[in-house]
């Protein structure tokens, strides 16, 4: 494991070492990330300490069109961490968001994971609100203390989450279904938009297929979307 004070992004410290041949398994942790890189290109900032921050290299032995279950396993592997150490877990928002609340207090999000291919390596980032939410956050936003209503370690938080993604990646299958099921997405009424200021449309999801896209029953027919945001509607 390699831990820094402060990097520009674990994920692309992490893709280059997977480039130089860093073995599977090998995990960064940062305290800071300048440049901390989120979905759709755009940037993940939080407070110096107030994160986890890291990023785990695997070699998965997945066809392209099932990559998605990286993302799909280490957003589970965090759900469970965070239930096993803070007593708290947070629903799984597709495709790769960590959110907490419900309809009436509405939803925060905790935290996002980011995979990132150079196949045959896949570098998988998380980062996770730990001690406050970031205060420019474009979501509303929260952090796991608060939820816990007690300070929580990040050490044991990690310990357990690499733990639980080293299981879930001994049986893709299994991880494939656990999310199919899990996804808190799916029953829900959603806005979907298109890409990064793409087309948005409303519908009801029925269901993550086992390529990863969510399919959404609109009023135009059923539609499988892949690269898209996601908002829980009421
Ligand atoms: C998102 O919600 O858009 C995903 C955010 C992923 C952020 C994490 S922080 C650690 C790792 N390194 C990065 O540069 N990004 C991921």
């Amino acid at each position: 494991m390699r831990r820094f004070a402060e990097i520009d992004s674990t994920n692309r410290y992490l893709l280059d070492q997977a480039r130089a041949g860093a073995p599977e398994g090998t995990v960064v942790v940062a305290d800071h990330q300048t440049a901390g890189r989120g979905r759709l290109g755009r940037t993940w900032t939080a407070p110096a300490g107030s994160s986890l921050l890291m990023s785990v290299l695997l070699r998965p032995a997945l066809p392209p069109a099932r990559l998605h279950l990286v993302t799909a396993a280490m957003a589970l592997a965090a759900a469970d961490a965070c239930a096993a150490v803070a007593g708290v877990r947070p629903a799984l928002k597709w495709p790769n968001d960590l959110v907490f609340g419900d309809p009436v207090t509405g939803e925060r999000k905790l935290g996002g994971v980011l995979a990132e291919a150079q196949l045959p390596s896949v570098v998988v980032g998380l980062g996770m609100n730990l001690t406050r939410p970031p205060p420019d956050s474009r979501y509303r936003a929260v952090a796991l203390s608060q939820l816990a209503g007690r300070s929580v370690e990040a050490s044991v938080l990690l310990d357990r989450l690499l733990a639980g993604l080293a299981a879930l990646a001994e049986d893709w299958e299994a991880a494939s279904s656990r999310y199919r099921h899990s996804c808190a997405t799916v029953g829900r009424r959603v806005l979907v938009t298109l890409g990064l200021d793409g087309e948005s449309f409303t519908g009801t999801a029925l269901s993550v297929e086992g390529d990863g896209r969510l399919c959404v029953d609109t009023d135009g027919g059923v539609r499988a979307v892949s690269a898209a945001d996601v908002v829980h509607l009421r």
